[in-house]
């Protein structure tokens, strides 16, 4: 099929990437133009496992291309995916004006039937706002559908994700658009879920705030646990294995962060308000949260006594493993935090330390590995649980260090090994 992705960023360069390697035609566009040039000349501006190869091989094919005309795009294409950006406002609700944007680019273009679908993350009756705006802005009297067809994949395992999903939602108002959505995906072999625009809309708001609330409850046990002196990673266990409960996202620690739990948790916080229904489950999720970044800085200030001049080691600033991304990360925010209170900070990522420089400027030090990071450190904190963090040199990492006090912030090292090397051992809900 021939398909034109409107929105280069996350979404929608793994999308288009992967519809491409499936056998499709795919245009990705981006008003960016600095963005298209690059990806045209082989520089890709994520990093994604697997991604670079995957655009390289379908590029040679001639299966996918980058463009800067959105018009174009359309014109050439028979089904529009729109994976523009739908950032906070002040407030906390989306910003749909990106995709106001693009729904006039493709009303003007139209000149066949289009099949529209919204991929970006919407608040639930943003298909028919689509719907009403392409009318209005139509050149042509053709015959289109808008759909809903949200996507769940994640960052860091993005490409296996879409391609082995756990299920796949379409949100359709017409046999036709049904039709040719499970055409399209039919090569995965997934179990599709069809419902109305309204119903898909709600499913991934109402999937990513389940997730972050099932993180939250294990947080606020963890407090719990804390408080007892008994290890949160036992008792999320001895939940988790219940199968209707089950053990994914059942890992205390710093909270979460990323580009889209905080930002979606928030916006079906607001459009439940505009709807008349006050989420104050979803609040105290995200309260929750708050207060987890809050816990680290007040664990490392109890174990340093004074901050000031201190020098705290940072293991990890990317919101999760796998990933460059640092936006609404833990680690950038607890490293605000500790900054402010006086300590100096030192830190390592193995992918995220360019895209942190410019968040955290040079007011850190940034340093070549993990050894590094903890030299003449008072105290080591694990913000971002990468497999290289998890075995190391602890006799190494001791001889180091000022003093041998370490934060585990996702729970991942054994405290009695490290206890038993000498360190000073404290994790979130365990000791
Ligand atoms: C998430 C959803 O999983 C995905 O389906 C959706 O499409 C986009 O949002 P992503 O943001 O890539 O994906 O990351 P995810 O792996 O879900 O982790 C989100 C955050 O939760 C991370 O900060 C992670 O460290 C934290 N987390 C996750 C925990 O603190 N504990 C857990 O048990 C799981």
């Amino acid at each position: 099929m021939k398909l034109a992705i409107l929105g280069t960023g996350y979404v929608g360069i793994v999308t288009g990437t992967c519809f491409a390697d499936l056998g499709n035609d795919v245009i990705c566009v981006d008003n960016n133009e600095e963005k298209i040039k690059q990806l045209n000349s082989g520089i890709i501006p994520i990093y994604e496992p697997g991604l670079e190869e995957l655009i390289k091989k379908n590029r040679q094919n001639e299966r996918l291309s980058f463009s800067s005309d959105n018009k174009e795009a359309v014109r050439k294409s028979d089904i529009i995916f729109i994976c523009v950006g739908t950032p906070p406002r002040n407030d906390g609700s989306a910003d749909l004006t990106g995709i106001e944007k693009v729904s006039r680019d493709i009303a003007e273009s139209m000149d066949s039937y289009k099949l529209v679908v919204e991929k970006s993350t919407v608040p639930v009756e943003t298909g028919e706002r689509l719907k009403d705006a392409i009318k209005r802005n139509m050149k042509n009297d053709v015959e289109f559908d808008v759909a809903s067809n949200p996507e769940f994949l994640r960052e860091g395992s993005a490409i296996e994700d879409f391609n082995s999903p756990d299920r796949i939602v379409i949100g359709v108002e017409s046999k036709k658009a049904e039709k040719i959505l499970c055409e399209l995906y039919e090569p995965l072999n997934a179990k599709i879920v069809v419902t109305n625009i309204k119903g898909a809309e709600i499913i991934k708001h109402a999937a990513n705030s389940f997730l972050a609330t099932k993180i939250s409850f294990i947080n606020a046990v963890s407090n719990i646990c804390e408080k007892v002196g008994t290890d949160i990673n036992a008792v999320a266990e001895g939940v988790g294995l219940d199968p209707r409960i089950n053990s994914r996202f059942l890992k205390a620690g710093i909270g979460f962060g990323g580009s889209c739990f905080p930002k979606d948790l928030q916006a079906f916080i607001r459009i439940s308000e505009r709807l008349g229904y006050s989420f104050d489950l979803l609040k105290e999720v995200e309260k929750i949260n708050e207060m987890q970044r809050a816990l680290v800085v007040k664990k490392v200030s109890d174990m340093l006594w004074n901050l000031p001049d201190k020098i705290i080691a940072v293991w990890g600033l990317a919101f999760k493993p796998n990933t460059d991304d640092i936006r609404s990360a833990p680690a950038i925010d607890i490293i605000k935090r500790l900054v402010a209170e006086g300590a100096k900070i030192r830190v390592f990522d193995p992918v995220a330390m360019e895209n942190a420089k410019s968040e955290l400027g040079d007011q850190i030090i940034y340093c070549q590995d993990a050894y590094e990071a903890v030299e003449g450190a008072d105290c080591v904190v694990l913000m971002t649980e990468w497999n290289e963090f998890k075995e190391l040199d602890w006799q190494k990492v001791k001889d180091i260090m000022k003093q041998p006090i370490i934060l585990d912030g996702r729970n991942i090292y054994d405290p009695d090994k490290l206890k038993g090397l000498g360190f000073k051992y404290t994790g979130i809900g365990r000791q």
